[in-house]
């Protein structure tokens, strides 16, 4: 065995110690919980998201809620969350913030997630002031509008971004979905319009029929290994194509999801369902596993694995194109 290898990496120009961050969602609303993923080795957290739909509330009650959400395809604006069931009033996330920026050493990175450009956005600004290191943004719209051209809809991601990027000088991070007609066109585009960052990807959590009550059920499936081939994949073929960081989130499970991550490109990788399932010291044990295969394996640093299966340094990059369909489908024999 060779010494400690050295998991350090860098990530939206911070220093982490080590590739796994805490992905955004309820791990990071609880004081408690914060301290336990510190302790168990959690190199930085992302926060639960503040929310566009919130916000507009916040600024202008529900009239502005309404006029936010009036264009959309058949979105019931009833079935929004009332602003006191958000985990957060915004006033309260700031102060959560200050919280954790004074009790724990590791970066944290605030969330906001919306769709559309305009004066929400200006709560960036009130992100960086209460000392975030970075933020992240996550654009998750389902684009289900039959009357709106991917043209349209990039165009609403990029001046988002333009919009975020123009009142805060933090690193920024968007967090995009894998559904795009142009994934790499539009991953391009972000960095052009001020990511610094992007995290691939988005889960979408698709609602469920109920056909004896005749009703939409939402439900939230944790993910599992298998969501992490698709991100594999596109941190593969981004890694040497975008001037920006790569972080994985997705299906990181296992040891050896963050290996393979990071092999794809992956500067690092966010961790949720797999910390709600098992809690925070998993992360304890992904470490200890990570480092024993890098021992076994005679690597010394995360930085001597960052990209080496990406498209550009991989000994078949054609698996990530067509061939790897042509292959699966003509191997299959009954
Ligand atoms: C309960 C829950 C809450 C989440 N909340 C947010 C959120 O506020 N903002 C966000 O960008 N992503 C949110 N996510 C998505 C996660 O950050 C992550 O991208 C997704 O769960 C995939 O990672 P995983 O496979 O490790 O779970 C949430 C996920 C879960 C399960």
């Amino acid at each position: 065995m060779n010494a400690e290898p050295d998991l350090s990496t860098t990530y939206l120009g911070l220093e982490l110690k080590n590739p796994i961050i805490v992905g955004a969602g309820p791990l990071g609303d609880c004081r408690e919980t914060v301290i336990a993923l510190e302790q168990a080795g959690a190199a930085a957290l992302v926060m639960h998201s503040l929310f566009e739909e919130q916000l507009h509330l916040e600024m202008s009650g529900r009239e502005a809620h309404l006029e936010a959400h009036g264009e959309s395809f058949g979105e019931a604006t009833s079935y929004f969350p009332a602003a006191y069931e958000y985990t957060f009033k915004p006033e309260r996330y700031l102060e959560h913030l200050r919280w954790l920026k004074k009790s724990v050493g590791i970066p944290i990175i605030a969330s906001l997630n919306g769709t559309t450009p305009g004066g929400w956005t200006l709560y960036a600004e009130m992100l960086q002031d209460a000392g975030a290191d970075a933020l992240e943004l996550n654009f998750y719209y389902p684009a289900i509008r039959v009357d709106e051209s991917a043209a349209e809809v990039e165009k609403v991601l990029l001046d988002t971004i333009t919009d975020v990027r123009s009142v805060i000088s933090l690193p920024l991070a968007v967090k995009l979905s894998p559904f795009y007609t142009s994934l790499g066109h539009v991953a391009r585009r972000a960095v052009s319009a001020g990511a610094d960052g992007l995290v691939l990807f988005n889960r979408f959590y698709q609602p469920d029929i109920d056909p004896e009550k005749m009703e939409t059920v939402s439900t939230l499936r944790l993910s599992s290994s298998n969501d992490l081939l698709l991100r594999l994949r596109w941190l593969a073929a981004l890694r040497d194509k975008v001037d920006a960081s790569l972080a994985c989130t997705g299906g990181i499970h296992q040891p050896i999801d963050v290996i393979k991550s990071v092999l794809a490109g992956a500067d690092a990788v966010q961790v949720v369902s797999s910390l709600l399932k098992h809690g925070p010291e998993h992360i304890e044990i992904l470490l200890k596993k990570i480092r024993s295969w890098f021992q076994e394996h005679y690597y010394d640093s995360v930085h001597q694995l960052k990209g080496a299966m990406s498209m550009r340094h991989c000994p078949e990059p054609a698996a990530y194109e067509r061939g790897n369909y042509l292959k699966i489908v003509q191997g299959w024999k009954i």
